[in-house]
C-alpha cells in the first residue's frame, strides 16, 4: 500500500485535516479537494508555506473539483458539507449534506477504487450508512469518524475533573455521534489503568458524560459555527492508524452485522483500525444501562436514517 490521502473539502475541518496530516508527515502524497474555485489551492499553498518553518515534506496539492488529481489514493476523507449553527442539530443538516455526500463518494470512488473511506461529514452516522449503501463497500473500507473525537473530548473532561494529566485518562465514547445520542463509558474509563471512580463521585463524572456530550454544541455556541482543530486532528488520527496500520483501538461508526444486537445501520463501537481499515470490531461487555443507551441511540440514528428514504437519497 502506497499514502497518497485525499480530504474532500477545503473547509474548517477538512483544511485542519490536512494540515495535521502533512505537518506530521502521515501521507506522503496529499490533495485537498473543495468546488469552491481557488479555496483548496490557496489552503494547500499557505500549509506549504509551513514546511521550511514546520519541517516537513510532504507532497501536496490543492485543487478545484478535480477527481482525476484523486486517483488511486488509499484513503479519502469525507469532510465536505455545510456545518452546524448555534441552535442547530447535527440531524438539521441531512437534506443539503445527503446530496454533497452522494456526489462526493461516487466521484472519489470512480477515481479510487480500493479506498479506504472515512466519512466525517454530518450527521455523520447517516451519512457514512448513505455512502455505505450507495457504494456497496465492505464495511471495512467505509466508515465514519465521530468517536475518535467523542473520546478525545471526554478524556479532555475527564482529566480536567480529577486534575490528571490527560494522556494518563483512557476512556471510549461509543453510539451516535450526536448530542443525545452518544455514550461516554464511564465505567469502562481510567486513569492509570485505575477506574476513574476511585478518584471522583458518581455527580462529578455525571457531569464529565455530560459536558462530553454536549462538546460539539458548546463549541459551536462559543465559535459561532462547529469546531475544528480537534475534529480535524481526529480525523488525522484515524488515517495515522490506517497508513501506518497502527491498530489503535478507535471508536468508529462502522457498519453492524449483528454485533452489539444490531444490524443495518453504521453506528459508533470500538473498532481495530489498520491497514485494511476497520479490522475488527471489539464487542465489550457494556453494563445494563449502557446497553439499553446503545439501543437508544440506535433507534435514534435509524430514524435519522428514515429521512434518506423521505428526502429520494435513498
Ligand atoms: P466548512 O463550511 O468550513 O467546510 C465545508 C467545505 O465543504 C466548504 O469549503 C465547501 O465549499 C465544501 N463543499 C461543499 N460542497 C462540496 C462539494 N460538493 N464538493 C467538494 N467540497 C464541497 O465546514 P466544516 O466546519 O469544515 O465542517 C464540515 C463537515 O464536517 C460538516 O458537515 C460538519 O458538521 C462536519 N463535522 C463533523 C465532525 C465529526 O466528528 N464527524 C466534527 C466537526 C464537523
Ligand atoms: C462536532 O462534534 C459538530 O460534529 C461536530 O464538533
Amino acid at each position: 500500500m502506497g499514502n497518497k490521502v485525499t480530504v474532500v473539502g477545503a473547509g474548517n475541518v477538512g483544511a485542519t485535516c490536512a494540515n495535521v496530516i502533512a505537518t506530521r508527515q502521515i501521507a506522503s502524497e496529499l490533495v485537498l479537494l473543495d468546488i469552491k474555485e481557488g479555496l483548496a489551492e490557496g489552503k494547500m499553498l499557505d500549509i506549504f508555506q509551513t514546511a521550511t518553518l514546520m519541517d516537513f515534506d510532504t507532497n501536496l496539492l490543492g485543487i478545484t473539483n478535480d477527481y482525476s488529481k484523486t486517483a488511486n489514493s488509499d484513503v479519502v476523507v469525507i469532510t465536505s458539507g455545510i456545518p452546524r449553527k448555534p441552535g442547530m442539530s447535527r440531524e438539521d443538516l441531512i437534506g443539503t449534506n445527503a446530496g454533497i455526500v452522494k456526489n462526493v463518494a461516487e466521484n472519489v470512488l470512480k477515481y479510487s477504487p480500493n479506498a479506504i473511506i472515512l466519512m466525517v461529514s454530518n450527521p455523520m452516522d447517516t451519512m457514512t450508512y448513505l455512502a455505505s449503501k450507495i457504494l456497496g463497500l465492505p464495511r471495512n473500507r467505509i466508515f465514519g469518524m465521530g468517536g475518535a473525537l467523542d473520546s478525545a473530548r471526554f478524556k479532555c473532561y475527564l482529566s480536567k475533573a480529577l486534575g490528571a494529566n490527560s494522556n494518563e485518562i483512557e476512556g471510549m465514547v461509543i453510539g451516535g455521534h450526536g448530542d443525545t445520542t452518544m455514550i461516554p463509558l464511564v465505567s469502562k474509563a481510567t486513569y492509570k489503568g485505575i477506574p476513574v471512580s476511585e478518584f471522583a463521585d458518581a455527580a462529578t463524572l455525571e457531569k464529565v458524560a455530560a459536558d462530553t456530550m454536549v462538546g460539539g454544541a458548546t463549541l459551536t455556541g462559543l465559535l459561532g459555527t462547529s469546531a475544528w482543530y480537534a475534529p480535524g486532528a481526529a480525523a488525522a488520527y484515524v488515517v495515522e492508524s490506517i497508513l501506518n496500520d497502527q491498530k489503535k483501538v478507535v471508536p468508529s461508526c462502522v457498519s453492524l452485522e449483528g454485533e452489539y444486537g444490531q444490524s443495518d445501520i453504521c453506528i459508533g463501537v470500538p473498532a481495530v483500525i489498520g491497514r485494511n481499515g476497520v479490522e475488527k470490531i471489539l464487542e465489550v461487555k457494556l453494563t445494563a444501562d449502557e446497553q439499553a443507551a446503545f439501543e437508544k441511540s440506535a433507534e435514534a440514528v435509524r430514524k435519522t436514517n428514515a429521512v434518506l428514504k423521505e428526502i429520494g437519497a435513498l
